[in-house]
């Protein structure tokens, strides 16, 4: 595995793979154990739009396997003004080993990794987050103790982490429903490709506009903010439109008695999630946004190391 551009590329044994070793990586840290699988590489963090947890979990999962992070925020490189992504990725490849990045187009994703001869980490883009469903897959293993036969039901908006969850249930043999409203459905080429993979491992996939058959029964469940990084113009209609789509106390209470919830964070309480839920006793939250480093370092020692 070079490249972490989307979960659609990877196969169900490597994102195994990459989730047995986060579970490895994570216990030997906590027993003070290092690795040092990327001594001497060099990371670049290209980042167009903002990050608490993407930056903070690359930069210092890179220093615990004794590479170095360098931070390139978008605004301060010649990218930002203009430079192609071909001459970017060129360049960045004589220094580089790799390169993280956060960005709108998941184009320029894929067009640095097909210019440059270094490994891509896809850090979030308008369509997709792999990073961020590797850190939750993880999450929930560790506390279900199994990912396949599950039912994991996502409620909100149809964007990249709805997106990423419909590639990686579908690819790992988990049964997920999203109800997004009518107009905000995941992306279509996305939604064929997870009902194509569904019938390969064995998952079931269910799209629909109706949030309590969603999440009626669920071992695991998902929200978002209704309101995506670019889309902060559209707050006041998107928070009229996706008012039914709340985890209330209620909705979550149509889940599995012991299910649990997760939310990629930053969460806007009382708009997709209420307080009740996020900050009670189902929630996971902490546990996903620490596992984002462990699922990271993971994937960096597999695209990166030797
Ligand atoms: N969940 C996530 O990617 O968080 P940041 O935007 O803080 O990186
Ligand atoms: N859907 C959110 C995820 C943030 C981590 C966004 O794109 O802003």
């Amino acid at each position: 595995m070079k490249h972490l551009l989307s979960l659609y590329d990877c196969t169900k044994e490597e994102i195994e793979a990459i989730l047995d070793l986060a579970i490895k990586l994570k216990a030997d840290n906590k027993a003070g154990r290092t690795h040092h699988i990327l001594k001497g590489k060099s990371l670049g963090m290209i980042f167009s739009k903002s990050s608490t947890r993407t930056r903070v979990s690359f930069e210092v999962g890179m220093y615990q396997l004794g590479g170095q992070a360098l931070f390139l925020s978008s605004n301060d490189i010649q990218l930002g003004r203009g430079e192609s992504i071909y001459d970017t990725a060129n360049v960045l490849s004589r220094f580089l080993d790799g390169i993280m990045i956060r960005t709108y187009a998941q184009s320029d994703v894929e067009d640095l990794a097909k210019y440059g001869s270094i490994s891509i980490i896809n850090g979030l883009t308008d369509l997709l987050h792999p990073c961020q469903i590797l850190a939750d897959f993880q999450t929930i293993y560790e506390h279900k103790g199994k990912l396949e036969g599950l039912k994991l039901a996502y409620v909100g908006d149809g964007n990249n982490i709805s997106n990423s969850l419909l590639y990686g249930c579908s690819k790992i043999g988990m049964n997920v429903s999203i109800a997004t409203p009518m107009g905000f459905e995941c992306d279509s080429t996305v939604t064929a490709r997870a009902l194509e993979d569904a019938k390969k491992s064995g998952s079931l996939v269910d799209i629909s506009n109706d949030p309590d058959k969603a999440v009626a029964n669920a071992d695991v469940v998902v929200t978002d903010t209704w309101v995506s990084m670019g889309q902060e113009a559209e707050k006041q209609e998107r928070i009229k439109i996706f008012k039914d789509y709340q985890v209330s106390a209620e909705r979550m209470a149509q889940a599995k008695e012991d299910a649990i919830f997760l939310h990629c964070l930053p969460a806007y309480r009382g708009y997709e999630v209420v307080p009740e839920v996020i900050d009670g006793p189902q929630s996971v939250i902490f546990d996903e946004a620490e596992n984002r480093l462990h699922a990271q370092k993971a994937v960096m020692a597999m695209c990166m190391g030797e």
